[in-house]
């Protein structure tokens, strides 16, 4: 509840959708395949945010900036594009092992990037050069490993990056449509474990003199520093070390910018008890709470009332990404992009009736009404089948005859589970060209239909004039 007591943002970092990208083989038809759902559409449960469904670039894809560079790939551009608006979060574990350093030279690479910048308009220049991109590309399996090693043995190295790094960063967000939110380093300690805030100002300053729009946070994960760089820092230090930034962006051109925090692990045990006191004396600062989770399901954090959720990563190293070491989107990107163009914001309270209801899950939204085929007033279920045999469907009673477009996700390709490709509707996704996304083309149900939900995959389902008044 603690949690809740914070007025604006919840932010909530975490990893994959759920068990989409898996497939099986469908059973016979039954009459015991059928669930009946319910639905109350009164008055929203709650409001969450356009950017709900936002992402993570990790941090440690600066631990050599070569590697910022990828950010160029039109490609990636393209991708990260469908998915605005929303949040990206330049974070992670090696967020409290870099520094900026303002007279650092940018790398072969990054000037090469500069200067394929051929008119004024910084997102419509040269960007990745193919040949350093291909460069890089063949180095970036060793730089992936040394990232993970170093995840593994709980050992990072400290690095620097330059004016460039940053540079680049923000105009892949700027250029994508999103909102960057710049993690600062927060084991730079004086000498009596303060936080020592000069680097920071540096940052600040140089990002002010370019009118970069930004967000801040400062660490990743404080209650693990312990482990991660053996400084023990309490909630109480923690609290007083965000009112310093505050003061620092208060001073600044970042008077109103937002500032969220305290990005701690799994909010249970010791953890909580950082949270409560870093509450008591930072909580005035910031704009959100933030923490991590692992809790799967994107529809269960609707209904809970967390209004962003961070998706980890766009790309790079780690663990979960959308998009792959080849600019090429997974089947977890094309989940998020039918997110994003179907589910609105006005999140309603829907259940599966009788014992189906541990392993079919529905989550019922508002249309979002900026997608052409749909007004206000329609309806958007998604629904996932954790059952190894197909599903059907049925709507509550009053919505028995709408039409009904569905969007049906399943792993396309003879690989079956290991698939890395999906198939909306029968058809494979994939992208157009470097600049060009696939039309997400609904399947029109015959009214009165059930909706047929294949074993362990997930769809969407649009209720077209249901006429809903709290969606009006
Ligand atoms: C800056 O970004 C925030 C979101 O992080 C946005 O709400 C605001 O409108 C932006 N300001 C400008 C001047 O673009
Ligand atoms: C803070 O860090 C800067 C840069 O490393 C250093 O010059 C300065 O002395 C430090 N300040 C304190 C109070 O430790
Ligand atoms: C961010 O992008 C917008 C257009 O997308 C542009 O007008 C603006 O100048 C950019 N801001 C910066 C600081 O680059
Ligand atoms: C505010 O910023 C100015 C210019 O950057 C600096 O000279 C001044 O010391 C700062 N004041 C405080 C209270 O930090
Ligand atoms: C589905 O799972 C059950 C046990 O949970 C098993 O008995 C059955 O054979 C499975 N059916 C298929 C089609 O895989």
């Amino acid at each position: 509840m603690l949690l809740r007591s914070k007025p604006g943002l919840l932010l909530l970092l975490l990893g994959p959708l759920g068990p989409l990208s898996q497939g099986a083989l469908a059973g016979p038809r039954q009459a015991k395949d059928i669930v009946e759902l319910d639905f109350y559409t009164e008055r929203p449960l709650h409001l969450v945010s356009p950017a709900f469904l936002s992402f993570t670039i990790d941090a440690n894809l600066a631990t050599d900036p070569r590697f910022l560079t990828f950010l160029g790939s039109p490609k990636l551009r393209t991708l990260a594009r469908g998915l605005s608006p929303a949040y990206l979060r330049f974070g992670g574990t090696k967020t409290d092992f870099l520094t900026f350093d303002p007279k650092k030279e940018p790398t072969f690479e990054e000037r090469s990037y500069w200067q394929s910048q051929v008119n004024q308009d910084i997102c419509k220049s040269g960007l990745l050069l193919s040949d350093v991109k291909k460069r890089l590309q063949l180095e970036w399996p060793f730089q992936e490993q040394l990232l993970l090693r170093e995840q593994y043995q709980k050992k990072f190295k400290s690095s620097t990056y330059s004016k460039s790094s940053v540079d680049m960063l923000y105009s892949f967000a700027n250029c994508s449509g999103l909102n960057l939110i710049f993690g600062l380093n927060a084991l730079l300690r004086t000498a009596d474990l303060q936080w020592n805030s000069s680097n920071a100002q540096l940052l600040l300053d140089y990002c002010s003199s370019k009118s970069y729009n930004i967000s801040w946070e400062l660490g990743n994960e404080p209650n693990s520093f312990w482990k991660k760089a053996g400084i023990y820092i309490d909630g109480l230090q923690l609290g007083e070390d965000f009112i310093e930034l505050h003061k620092l962006l208060v001073n600044s051109t970042y008077k109103n910018a937002k500032l969220y925090g305290p990005d701690v692990g799994q909010p249970r045990g010791k953890t909580v008890k950082m949270l409560r006191s870093f509450l008591k004396a930072g909580g005035e600062v910031i704009n959100s709470v933030t923490w991590h989770q692992w809790l799967d399901k994107l529809g269960l954090s609707a209904q809970m009332g967390i209004e962003v959720v961070m998706r980890q990563v766009l790309f790079g190293a780690g663990d979960y990404h959308l998009v792959d070491e080849n600019f090429e989107p997974l089947p977890d990107y094309w989940l998020s992009l039918l997110f994003k163009k179907l589910v609105g914001t006005s999140v309603f309270m829907a259940s599966v009736k009788g014992p189906d209801r541990s392993k079919v899950r529905v989550y019922l939204h508002c249309t979002n009404t900026n997608h052409p085929r749909y007004k206000e007033g329609d309806l958007t279920l998604y629904a996932l089948n954790l059952y190894n045999v197909t599903k059907r469907l049925q709507l509550p009673y009053n919505l028995f005859n709408k039409q009904v477009d569905k969007y049906l996700v399943k792993p396309s390709g003879p690989d079956g589970l290991l698939s890395k490709t999906v198939e909306l509707n029968g058809q494979t996704l994939k992208m157009l060209d470097e600049q060009t996304l696939p039309a997400l083309t609904e399947k029109p149900l015959r009214p009165g239909s059930s909706l047929g939900l294949p074993p362990f995959s997930y769809g969407f389902f649009v209720i077209r004039n249901a006429k809903v008044a709290a969606c009006l």
